[in-house]
């Protein structure tokens, strides 16, 4: 089987890369490394460094390789900075997955998974942990691009017979994160303490998020891409609320420095609360968290020393 991973060279990607290669699929890579790294790649995949906006490039490798399969991480993955350049990031997210679509069409792929988020779509929900029936009303351009490309996944599907799954992100973190993703906080936080930087908690510090394992993350895509479930939406997180005061301290205790909180001005219209529901992939995928927060913590920061 030939897998085609967008985005394989990022943090989430190449740690599907490197569980597909594992598992002995066929690993294609496509990947404009505007933040992915050629260092985070399994050898063993084939790579090519082509920008997902590209129609045509992309229309090509799909007709030289023909993958069974696709699993697209590629993004522009900042919240705040899709509010400062909504039009990059409707570029990438919006026009970029169009063109990954057009070419499963005509490629006849058997599934794509697509990596949306939870957070940005539901917003500051009054149901936690949140369900995937809630309401989606993104605040910020980086969700509105997510939920566009959940719904030409609809048409796609219908008018196209492609089929798809769809995992809604909680906050991922783990080893090979960059600090400039939308779980940033824990990469910021931990290479900050370990050269013995002063971290700044902006706003209060009781602004809660759901801390999801990378390892996790990868185990949902592996099911969706290898389960018969087509044309579903599912959450991938823990849902637990989890403060940035409390993810300072619990770093603070894996790192053993006296490093005190310091907080600074909180950004504007930054989400309160998030804590994604997996009742709906326990019961249909049979998957679930498995990594408790302290534990993938330990070993994010040790990834970093
Ligand atoms: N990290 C999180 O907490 C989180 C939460 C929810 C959803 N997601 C989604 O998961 C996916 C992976 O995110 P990540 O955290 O690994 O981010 P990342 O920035 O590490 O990975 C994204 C990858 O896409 C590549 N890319 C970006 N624009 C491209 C383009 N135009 N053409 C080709 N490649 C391009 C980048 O070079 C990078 O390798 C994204 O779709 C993101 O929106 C992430």
């Amino acid at each position: 089987m030939k897998v085609i991973v967008t985005g394989g060279a990022g943090f989430i990607g190449s740690h599907i890369v490197d569980k597909l290669i594992a598992k002995n699929y066929q690993v294609v890579v496509i990947d404009s490394l505007v933040t992915g790294k050629k260092g985070n790649l399994d050898s063993a995949a084939k790579f090519y460094e082509t920008d997902i906006r590209d129609k045509k490039a992309v229309a090509k490798i799909f007709s030289i390789e023909k993958p069974d399969l696709v699993c697209h991480q590629a993004a522009h993955a900042s919240v705040r900075e899709s509010t400062a350049d909504p039009q990059y990031d409707a570029d990438v997210n919006i026009l970029g997955s169009l063109s990954i679509l057009q070419s499963c069409v005509q490629a006849k792929v058997k599934k794509i998974v697509f990596a949306s988020t939870g957070g940005a779509l539901y917003g500051d929900a009054d149901q936690m942990p949140t369900p995937e029936t809630y309401p989606t009303k993104p605040i910020c351009p980086y969700g509105v691009a997510k939920l566009s490309v959940e719904q030409y996944l609809h048409y796609y599907h219908k008018i196209f017979k492609l089929p798809y799954v769809i995992l809604r992100y909680a906050n991922v973190y783990g080893p090979r994160q960059d600090p400039h993703g939308e779980a940033g906080v824990v990469a910021i936080f931990s290479q900050k303490m370990i050269a013995g930087e002063q971290p700044i908690i902006n706003g209060n510090g009781e602004q809660t998020r759901d801390y999801v394992s990378v390892k996790d993350v990868v185990a949902a895509n592996i099911k969706a891409l290898e389960s018969g479930f087509i044309n579903e939406t599912f959450n991938i997180g823990t849902g637990q609320e989890t403060s940035v005061n409390k993810l300072f301290q619990t770093m603070v205790k894996i790192i053993g420095k006296p490093i005190k909180e310091k907080y600074g001005p909180a950004k504007t219209g930054e989400q309160k609360t998030s804590a994604l529901s997996w009742d709906k992939i326990k019961q249909e995928l049979n998957w679930q968290p498995t990594v408790d927060l302290p534990a993938g913590l330990a070993e994010t920061i040790n990834s970093f020393q």
